[in-house]
């Protein structure tokens, strides 16, 4: 009998990668997706921890889905995720319903602990980070248009307030000859876009003089044929190398976007957060950025209401983004992470001030993400076509090389394609146009 599994992501892309691996495995093991958890007869949790918000969004939808499975005691209950890493056994307190929980490092596990909960064991818990990336383990794909490729897993930097190198463990690289054959193998199954994951891709392999440097990988994922375009997402300031700066230039098939999070705008701050970049550095690598290429979509993360963060360095975060002027951005307010090293001073911006300083944040970062969209009236982009648009079925949607969306009326046979589209008009969120 095929079974149903329901399945929730909070967090980054790493996860929502994460939960495509799992999907994946459990194809394997005769399950289907589905979109409705009151038919699943599994549902997981894959759970975020880097701030406070989605995790307590997990915690309450646990709540809701543990209600659920005392009326209905045969479904299966499983999380996974950093929150799940980080607590553990803990989880299993909090949820005594729940049947299983396991970490990012034990996904390729999840074929063994289902088979171990159908044989009647109760409160199993697996977490614990393997040395090697867990994504060593081939899993079974199905065709994808625009593909996730993990590179690498963890982080080494330990930014004051980050949660992640606790949850996720130390940097691991996955051997290069692993990710080209892995490239090699979606392009051949209709895949047109890779964007390379990694908390920071462009340490990539850092300190292993036998393997490739994150440029030169990049240099020979462009060669594959059949590939259209590649991305890649996170990029860490400090790492920011002229080589790679130059590739932008170089390599025909790496699109013109860079998400690279600033995080704030004050050098004090930054010291604080132990970014390893001041102010400065960071809007020199912008404009080199700029004058490789001119058109670079640039974007970033960035947060209010960090220690000590006082009015004045408040206004010269918002100065930055006036300066830099960003194509996206997205923004936060600080919360303290139980164990990093932020979380020993003292919460000391008020929730008040922190919320009124996220909303100038994003008031200006609209007004500025509107008059650079608008900038593009005119302009004829490449656009991969990925489907209907979510708001007619005469529209197709795809995504410009710069990662903004495009609706354009055209037929369904157009999805997987890429096409030229004139730009009509400009607006908060996306682009309109019309075939070229
Ligand atoms: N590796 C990425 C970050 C991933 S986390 C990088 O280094 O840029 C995504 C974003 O969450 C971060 O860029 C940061 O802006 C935000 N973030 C992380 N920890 C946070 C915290 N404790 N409070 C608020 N925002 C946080
Ligand atoms: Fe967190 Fe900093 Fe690592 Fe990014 S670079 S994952 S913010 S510790
Ligand atoms: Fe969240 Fe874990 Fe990603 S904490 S941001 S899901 S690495």
């Amino acid at each position: 009998m095929e079974r149903l599994v329901y399945i929730k992501t909070f967090g980054c892309q790493m996860n929502e990668h994460d939960s495509e691996r799992m999907l994946a495995l459990l194809k394997g093991c005769g399950y289907r997706e589905t979109q409705r958890y009151e038919e699943a007869h599994l549902i997981l949790v894959n759970t975020c921890s880097v701030r406070a918000k989605p995790e307590q969004k997990a915690y309450s939808i646990l709540g809701r889905f543990q209600r659920f499975k005392m009326e209905r005691p045969n479904v299966i209950l499983g999380v996974a995720g950093c929150v799940a890493q980080q607590e553990g056994e803990r989880m299993l307190a909090k949820f005594p319903s729940l049947d299983f929980v396991f970490g990012p490092g034990k996904i390729h596990h999840l074929p063994e602990i289902l088979r171990e909960v159908e044989r009647g064991q109760k409160g199993l818990c697996e977490v614990g980070l393997e040395d090697r990336p867990s994504t060593d383990v081939p899993l079974p794909r199905t065709r994808q248009l625009r593909a996730y490729v993990t590179i690498m897993e963890g982080c080494d930097n330990f930014c004051s307030y980050c949660i992640i190198p606790y949850v996720r463990g130390r940097e691991r690289s996955c051997p290069s000859s692993e990710i080209l054959a892995e490239i090699e193998a979606l392009v051949e199954r209709g895949t047109k876009e890779v964007i390379l994951l990694g908390q920071n891709v462009n340490s990539y392999a850092e300190g292993d003089s036998d393997e490739l440097t994150f440029p030169r990988l990049l240099a020979k994922i462009n060669e594959i044929q059949g590939l259209e375009r590649i991305r890649f997402t996170t990029s860490h300031p400090k790492d920011l190398t002229e080589e790679l700066i130059g590739a932008f230039g170089r390599l025909n098939r790496l699109c013109e976007h860079i998400h690279l999070p600033f995080q704030a705008g004050s050098n004090v701050v930054l010291e604080k957060m132990g970014r390893g970049y001041t102010r400065e550095e960071y809007l020199a690598e912008v404009r080199r950025l700029r004058e490789v290429v001119p058109c670079i979509s640039i974007t970033a993360d960035v947060m209010v209401g960090f220690p000590g963060e006082g009015g004045e360095d408040f206004a010269q975060t918002m100065g930055l983004l006036r300066e830099v002027e960003f194509d996206g951005l997205f923004s936060f307010k600080y919360s303290a992470r139980k164990g990093t090293k932020a979380a020993r001073w003292k919460d000391d911006v008020p929730p008040e001030v922190k919320q009124r300083r996220l909303e100038l944040l994003q008031e200006l970062q609209r007004a500025i993400t509107i008059k650079k969209n608008r900038e593009l009236e005119g302009e004829v982009l490449e656009v991969l076509t990925e489907g209907s648009s979510r708001n007619s079925s005469q529209e197709m949607m795809g995504r410009a090389r710069c990662n903004r969306i495009v609706n354009f009326p055209g037929g369904s046979k157009l999805a997987g394609e890429l096409v030229r589209v004139k730009i009509e008009e400009g607006l908060p969120n996306s682009l309109r146009g019309e075939l070229f």
